[in-house]
């Protein structure tokens, strides 16, 4: 498509009073390596490239939108989670964040393991080969026959949500000849600082056996009884996108508490805790995460100081991180379609896929950040909101932002950090086909899930 000249939209300068974006940055063709995956840059023409290619030849070879995945990046995060938690703890990359057969294998590769939350992830990570041991089978409401069949597949750990899943899964495994390797999850009232959706440890939510009022306790006591079940620890998640250790501090001392109380009862030390998920990633500039290692000092810190305390021996930790890992390794290549400038308030920019692809600014009215790809341009800034191509108007990809004035149809743009939560959550609302994943590694990108077709579409309609 030819660039096409159009009216210049409003100055930033005209609406900056009213809107609650920040100042452009100076130079909007500068990438900054905390919201772009490691191997981005731009080449002597000012296009963008990831692994030693130009997003034009991706755009060109596989289409847009699609979601580009820089795999070295995803490793080196991987193992920088391993390493920091060393051989004395367990890391579970959350599959929920996104998941396929090539990141299983990755994952296996990189010494990690994996969570589950429904039968459809733990096929994909039984069928890709990671070793049932090594996955944890999560959810609020796992069905008998996922039960059955993780208990059957002989997963390392189910994560019991509720006093009924307690007597479900000791039945199934009894039936079954086999005693199930448990962790029962608790909220221990822990109000995490980010959106309300994405906050698991406060009490009024659907997740966890409440430590309040003795119950999570009791939850222990019924499960020690149970044939089934051999409990080893104990589970707590207290939500995502959080960059304030102090959550975690309380967590951590709440559940020791239990570890204490658990001794003191049942004479028995449970040998794991598990601390969940929920690292926060830099999705703009503001956003500010910290380093693995940083994170697994002060874990590991706070559960041997809470445990001294207690008289405990420290139990062996593990940890969920999904965002964490994937989230930066990937941006979403999108090409504009239109640019709609409207006076006094914003130029809309439509892109070629929408909430369908991306709906985490719709739901938990997420940031992100937006850079022209196809060619660098010295063009004054212009405040756009990046939009899809639903028939909805909240269908909004990236609320405030800066792009070149000279912004045109046929351009592509690029959205980072958006790995983690984006293809695993997207839709075909209005028939969209969801793009592929393509992996981008040491010169060479393979796609490694599908652009959906009209077929796949079709195929289930069977009316
Ligand atoms: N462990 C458990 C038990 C979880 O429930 C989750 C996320 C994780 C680990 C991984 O959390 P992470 O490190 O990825 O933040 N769709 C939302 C996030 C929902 C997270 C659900 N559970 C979003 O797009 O922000």
């Amino acid at each position: 498509m030819s660039r096409s000249a159009h009216p210049a939209g409003p100055r930033y300068a005209d609406v900056l009073p009213e809107g609650h974006y920040s100042a452009p940055p100076a130079d909007l063709n500068a990438l900054d390596p905390k919201v772009w995956a490691r191997t981005v840059g731009r080449d002597e023409h000012g296009v963008l490239t990831v692994g030693g290619i130009d997003v034009k030849q991706l755009a060109e070879e596989f289409g847009t939108p699609a979601y580009i995945l820089d795999e070295a990046d995803f490793r080196a995060r991987a193992r920088a989670w391993r390493t920091a938690f060393g051989s004395d703890a367990d890391v579970f990359y959350a599959g929920k964040a996104f998941l396929s057969r090539a990141v299983v294998r990755w994952l296996h590769e990189e010494g990690l393991n994996l969570d589950v939350c429904s039968g459809g992830e733990l096929a994909t990570a039984l069928s890709a080969g990671m070793p049932a041991d090594r996955i944890a089978f999560h959810g609020n409401n796992k069905s008998p026959a996922e039960i059955e069949r993780a208990v059957r597949a002989g997963v390392g750990r189910i994560v019991l949500d509720s006093f009924q899943e307690i007597v479900r899964v000791a039945h199934i495994a009894q039936s079954l000849g086999k005693r199930q390797r448990v962790q029962i999850r608790i909220t221990v009232g822990v109000e995490a600082h980010t959106h309300e959706f994405i906050a698991t440890a406060h009490e009024d939510q659907k997740f966890g056996i409440p430590l309040a009022g003795g119950q999570a306790a009791e939850a222990v006591r019924r499960a020690l009884q149970l044939d089934g079940l051999e409990v080893i620890g104990i589970h707590s998640h207290i939500g995502s996108q959080i960059f304030d250790m102090s959550g975690f501090e309380v967590a951590a001392h709440r559940v020791v508490g239990l570890l204490r109380e658990i001794r003191d009862e049942h004479g028995i030390e449970l040998p794991e805790i598990d601390l969940g998920g929920g690292l926060g990633i830099a999705y703009t500039s503001d956003d500010d995460p910290r380093e693995p290692h940083e994170i697994a000092k002060a874990l590991t810190e706070i559960v041997t100081r809470e445990c001294e305390a207690a008289r405990l021996s420290t139990p062996r930790i593990s940890v969920e991180p999904g965002r964490a890992i994937v989230g930066p390794t990937a941006f979403t290549l999108y090409e504009v379609g239109t640019v709609k400038p409207l006076e006094g308030l914003r130029t809309y920019v439509s892109v070629d896929g929408g909430m369908s692809d991306n709906i985490r600014t719709a739901l938990y009215d997420a940031e992100y950040s937006v850079a022209l790809a196809s060619r660098s341009s010295d063009a004054e800034p212009m405040l756009c909101r990046v939009v899809g191509k639903h028939c909805e108007s909240g269908d909004i990809v990236v609320r405030d932002a800066f792009l070149p004035g000279d912004l045109a149809p046929g351009d592509l743009i690029a959205v980072p950090a958006t790995g983690a939560y984006c293809r695993s959550m997207a839709s075909n609302y209005n028939h969209l086909l969801r793009p592929p994943v393509v992996a981008v590694d040491g010169g060479g990108a393979r796609v490694i899930v599908r652009r959906e077709t009209e077929e796949d579409l079709l195929r289930l309609d069977v009316g």
